[in-house]
């Protein structure tokens, strides 16, 4: 998902690598001496032991370690999805630590002692080891008073999953909404809940019962009460959770009844007992050290369907990496107990191909990482997602593409290609090219948003989805996946450079009725497309001239009301008859918390806000992405 790029560099955030930069990051005192001034000699600590203290010495030698071996990605301009090194230094020292050590950067920390990925830890963070049980349930002001038993999902209103259903439609029935289009002009904030040492809020909230299950970049999981943010419970998991969390009812485990289904960052799938927080099991879905779960589940009929990806496309350059062996998949997982039932990869196995100039062995093919939550098409029983693009070449025509997989077996049906011959590694352009670099770099289209199947008025059914350089398709998925219509969306943006033209369309994903489809565009604004003609209705540009705001975020809808956020950290509600804006918020500001955590908004992208039961929940903040971090969950009513 490479797409980071150009946010990176047209909001301007791209640092110039060299010894200016270098100053800026770590303030005036590093950079005098560097001038050539004396070190400072670190103070003794007051009762210090004879054991190095990790935290002082991180502060003299963090430096030149970060240095020496992270920034040339960390703040270099040809790597910009390497999270800029002021975004690391708000992380806590154990994801620093972990991602050192066992995490994404375990290539990088292998070259360092213990006593260095600890240093570097103290130092980036700027906090001691062990701060993360802040964001336990037993360190918050505001548990609720009792937990009295969960009603069923389905028997109240309810928008539970990435999609609101399995089909992916992000569409809220009004009686499931509760909000009409005349009370959404009255929502204000009813509270705000902040996440502990969170720095992006990318887990979109559930509402089941009426209660919020969600999940945060600190690896926590939430369960609050819908109406007033009280906490039930908080459980950890082992690393972050993006996109929504499921929950369903269960079978054959004991006083469980409700369970909620969710993958995280280390590819782990987990089932917890919605009603108590309670772990009931977790189950590694892909083995590769770099592969991740970074799509909702979708759960349908007792089984789990858990997207996995990876960050090979982000670290694969480094010599001593052997390009490229991750491929994504599809894993089906009994609800009840999470045992596989089947595996269905996107890409055949890995061969042996070449030997880098480091005498590394490369191996083809690799990719097609499924990013997004599976559709399930409940009348054909088949399974639907979006791939991402390859790392090596020869591309598989199952990249860049709409694959259907038999929801029994998990077999691969057929497929529909968007782009061919993408293969794609972050950071191999110009002089940081490396010999694991595919001879042609991209265009890194990877079909990050979940397809959307819908009936129409006249009973045919489509299967729609949006490419990153602005193309919404159209599928027939009742004559293997033939093309119905296909409309190029994207505005021009003035001075643009053909890379970046490329990746102004469609991201995280769209919403639709049974007449329209309404996606948000990383160029910024939103488009209303009609689902039986593929003509645009229209195209509201949020007030921004294209490129300066990028509305990559899934859209989400009610009757007569599209929700879509931004970058900007807006959050918009537009009439769906015309486009015109009903109602805005801007969430890049500081919040008071119920639950008393220091808290503020940033960017929004990836997840869409959720609308129950007359509120409206969205997380602000996005790290992922720039500098745009935010810990917070906001909760409107229009009361
Ligand atoms: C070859 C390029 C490269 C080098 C060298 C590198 N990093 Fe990274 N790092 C990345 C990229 C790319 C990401 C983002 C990966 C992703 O989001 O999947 C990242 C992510 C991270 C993260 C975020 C992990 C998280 O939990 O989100 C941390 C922390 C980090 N790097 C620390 C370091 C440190 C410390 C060093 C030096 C010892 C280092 N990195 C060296 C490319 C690099």
């Amino acid at each position: 998902m490479g797409k980071d790029t150009i946010a990176m560099s047209r909001f301007g955030r791209i640092t110039a690598v060299g010894v200016a930069a270098v100053f800026s990051i770590f303030g005036a005192q590093t950079a005098i001496r560097a001038q050539g001034a004396p070190p400072v000699p670190a103070q003794p600590q007051s009762g210090a032991t004879q054991e190095p203290n990790v935290r002082t010495a991180g502060t003299e030698s963090g430096i030149a370690l970060f240095q020496q071996h992270c920034m040339g990605c960390h703040g270099n301009a040809n790597v910009p999805r390497a999270p800029q090194p002021s975004v690391i230094r708000q992380m806590t020292p154990e994801r620093i630590y972990e991602a050192l050590s066992t995490g994404l950067m375990k290539v990088q920390g292998a070259s360092l002692t213990e006593d260095q990925r600890k240093m570097l830890a103290t130092f980036l963070s700027g906090r001691p080891l062990g701060s993360l049980q802040e964001g336990s349930a037993e360190s918050m002001p505001n548990r609720c008073d009792s937990n009295p038993p969960m009603t069923a999902p389905g028997s109240g209103p309810e928008w539970n999953g990435w999609g609101a259903d399995v089909a992916n439609t992000r569409f809220q029935p009004a009686q499931d909404a509760g909000l009409s289009p005349e009370q959404v002009p009255n929502l204000k904030v009813k509270w705000a809940f902040g996440y502990p040492e969170g720095l992006s809020a990318y887990g979109q909230p559930t509402v089941v019962s009426g209660r919020i299950f969600v999940g945060t970049d600190t690896g926590y999981i939430y369960s609050l009460n819908a109406e007033t943010g009280c906490v039930y419970w908080a459980y950890q998991a082992e690393g972050y959770v993006r996109n929504a969390i499921s929950v369903r009812a269960v079978k054959g485990l004991g006083d469980t009844k409700y369970a909620a289904y969710f993958g995280d960052g280390h590819a782990y799938a987990y089932a917890l007992d919605a009603q108590t927080g309670k772990p009931l099991w977790k189950t590694k879905v892909e083995e590769n050290f770099i592969s991740r779960v970074t799509g909702a589940v979708t759960v349908y009929d007792g089984v789990d369907y858990v997207p996995v990806s990876s960050s090979e496309e982000f670290s694969a350059s480094s010599l001593d990496y052997p390009c490229c062996t991750m491929r994504g998949s599809v894993v089906a997982l009994d609800a009840n107990t999470g045992k596989m039932i089947w595996k269905a990869y996107m890409v055949d196995e890995p061969k042996p191909t070449r030997k880098n100039s480091a005498g590394v062995q490369l191996y083809s093919p690799s990719g097609g990482d499924i990013w997004s939550a599976p559709t399930i098409d409940t009348k054909r029983h088949v399974v639907y997602v979006g791939t991402g693009d390859a790392q090596s070449n020869p591309v598989p025509l199952t990249t860049d593409a709409i694959v259907a997989i038999d929801m029994k077996t998990g077999k691969l049906l057929w497929h529909y290609q968007a782009q061919a011959n993408d293969a794609f590694i972050g950071g191999c352009n110009g002089a940081s090219r490396t010999d694991n670099c595919p001879p042609v770099n991209g265009p890194d289209q990877d079909i990050g948003n979940s397809p959307i199947l819908r009936t129409l008025a006249s009973g045919k059914r489509v299967l729609v989805f949006g490419t990153k350089n602005g193309r919404i398709i159209a599928l027939d998925p009742d004559h293997k996946g033939k093309r119905l219509w296909e409309v190029t969306v994207t505005p021009p943006v003035k001075g643009q450079s053909p890379f970046y033209a490329e990746l102004n369309g469609i991201v995280w994903g769209g919403a639709a009725d049974d007449r329209h489809v309404y996606y948000g565009l990383h160029a910024g604004g939103v488009v209303s497309v009609g689902l039986a003609t593929g003509k645009v209705d229209w195209y509201n540009a949020l007030g921004n001239p294209p490129g300066r705001v990028a509305n990559s975020s899934a859209t989400s809808l009610i009757p007569g009301v599209v929700f879509v956020a931004g970058n900007d950290g807006k959050l918009h509600a537009l009439a769906t008859s015309d486009g015109h804006e009903i109602w805005s918020y801007n969430t890049k500001h500081d919040f008071e918390t119920v639950n008393k955590v220091p808290a503020h908004g940033g960017t929004i992208d990836a997840i869409g806000p959720t609308i129950v039961n007359g509120m409206v929940y969205v997380g602000s903040g996005y790290a992922v992405v720039g500098s745009g971090t935010g810990n917070v969950l906001i909760a409107f009513s229009a009361e």
